[in-house]
């Protein structure tokens, strides 16, 4: 186990190099069970993510090539045969693993995933995965923990409407249609960046899709698919983290090689705060002067605002000049990091998914746990400016979704160390 040590108090201060979307990668690297062949994905981020989709991949037959890893190169070579199993002890540590579901079936004709259950930011479902690849004729049940299904004629198009814009349902469906014999309609669908990524390098691979990045995903199967070479899309999440941090902190950090349209309504609620947004055809800088001013967030499927950069708004109202109400509408355990917040002094009170903040001049350094990935990024930008030393524990939870974390922050000066935390039994 490992921590965080932090002394808060200086400013986020010059470049950060932005790597590929953990959630788009690893659903890329899901993708490339479509067909037999070398998948070669650039711009893949180095996170404990990608090493256990990789072990996922590995345990279904494919063979990894990892030696260019360090410039963000994975290859994926996929046997003509294929596993159809994905066990429990991996697919408990990333529930992306669920994303394997639709192509093993739309190839293998069935499929046997871990079920991934909850986790620490809430429930959450998989009906719609269930009840869109039923629609498209697979029979699926749940048995010792695992989904199953079977399709053994193969899948045929169908018209699907989703209740809600679910982000992995969406790529379910859309991966398991490029297969299917017919025209599959996915109504309501996610229209994240990571989706249009995905749609991409379907297209790229031969599938043909209409609709891409709209509500409405048109998918005309089967396609006669060919692995094919990929450029991840950037991360949004850590580009927006490091910008709110920026603010927090009163710094100013340029973000390169991202997608500041990707991120247009967190950079105008910066804005809103305070903050000055320069941007450029590949960065963008975000710089902060002064005390942030408090603004309201709701968080909403893309194009609103993203639930994974809501923690790190709520540390920003944390310290900001004035109340800001916080909705968070996709998770209904994103909440639970306000009581490790408060330990750092904020003034945080929460009724159902509303969460009122009433901003302090400053925040004081205490012990810490993060719980999840944003949560962690959350509690991290609170003691960056918090006065006095933070030890944030659950490190790993960052390293899932944060790459180089301590030398990022270290680069834009930063007073971070990584150390061991370990308990001590006398
Ligand atoms: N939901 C259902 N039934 C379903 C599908 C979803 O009830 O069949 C509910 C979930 O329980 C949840 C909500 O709908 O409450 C949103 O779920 P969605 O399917 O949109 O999200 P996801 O695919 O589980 C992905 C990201 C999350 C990100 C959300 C929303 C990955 C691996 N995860 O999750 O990222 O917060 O979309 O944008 O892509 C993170 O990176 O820290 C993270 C949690």
């Amino acid at each position: 186990m490992e921590r965080l040590r932090i002394r808060g108090g200086n400013r986020l201060e010059g470049e950060v190099p932005v790597s590929g979307a953990k959630n788009s990668a690893l659903k890329l690297m899901a993708a490339s069970l479509l067909t037999q062949g070398r998948t070669v994905l650039h711009n893949v981020p180095d996170i404990l993510d990608v090493k256990f989709m990789g072990a996922l991949l590995k345990r279904m037959g494919c063979e990894l090539d990892t030696s260019m890893f360090d410039s963000g190169t994975l290859t994926i070579d996929v046997p003509e045969s294929i596993h159809h199993e994905a066990d429990y002890d991996l697919v408990r540590r990333l529930r992306a693993s669920i994303t394997v579901l639709g192509p093993l079936v739309a190839r293998c004709g069935r499929a046997k995933v871990a079920l991934p259950g909850g986790d620490s930011i809430g429930s959450r479902g998989l009906g719609m995965h269930v009840s869109g690849l039923e629609r498209m004729g697979a029979q699926i049940g749940v048995e010792h923990g695992f989904v199953v299904a079977e399709a053994p004629a193969g899948l045929h198009g169908a018209s699907i409407l989703l209740d809600f814009p679910s982000v992995g349902a969406t790529e379910n469906l859309l991966l398991a249609a490029t297969l299917a014999h017919g025209t599959t309609l996915i109504d309501n669908a996610a229209r994240e960046p990571e989706i249009v990524d995905i749609a991409d390098m379907l297209t790229k691979m031969g599938a043909k899709i209409g609709g891409i990045g709209t509500p409405t995903l048109e998918v005309e199967g089967p396609a006669d698919l060919s692995a094919v070479e990929h450029t991840v899309v950037p991360d949004r999440m850590v580009a927006g983290t490091w910008a709110i941090g920026a603010v927090v902190t009163g710094g100013e950090v340029t973000l390169r090689d991202a997608r500041a349209d990707h991120l247009d309504i967190v950079l105008d609620k910066l804005t809103r705060a305070g903050a000055s947004v320069r941007t450029g055809p590949v960065s963008f800088t975000v710089s902060m002067e002064g005390r942030p001013r408090a603004v309201n967030v709701v968080t909403l499927p893309y194009p609103g605002f993203p639930t994974d950069l809501q923690a790190m708004m709520v540390a920003l109202a944390a310290i900001s000049e004035g109340t800001s109400m916080v909705t968070e509408n996709l998770f209904d355990g994103r909440f639970r990091f306000v009581q490790e917040l408060a330990r750092l002094g904020a003034d945080v009170r929460t009724d159902g998914h509303h969460a009122v903040i009433r901003g302090r001049p400053a925040l004081s350094g205490a012990p810490v746990e993060a719980t999840d990935i944003r949560a962690g990024a959350g509690l991290l930008l609170a003691g960056l400016v918090a006065e006095g030393e933070t030890l944030v524990s659950g490190v790993h939870h960052l390293d899932r979704g944060y790459p180089r974390l301590v030398e990022v922050l270290q680069g834009l000066g930063a007073d971070v160390q990584r150390e061991p935390d370990n308990v001590d039994f006398g």
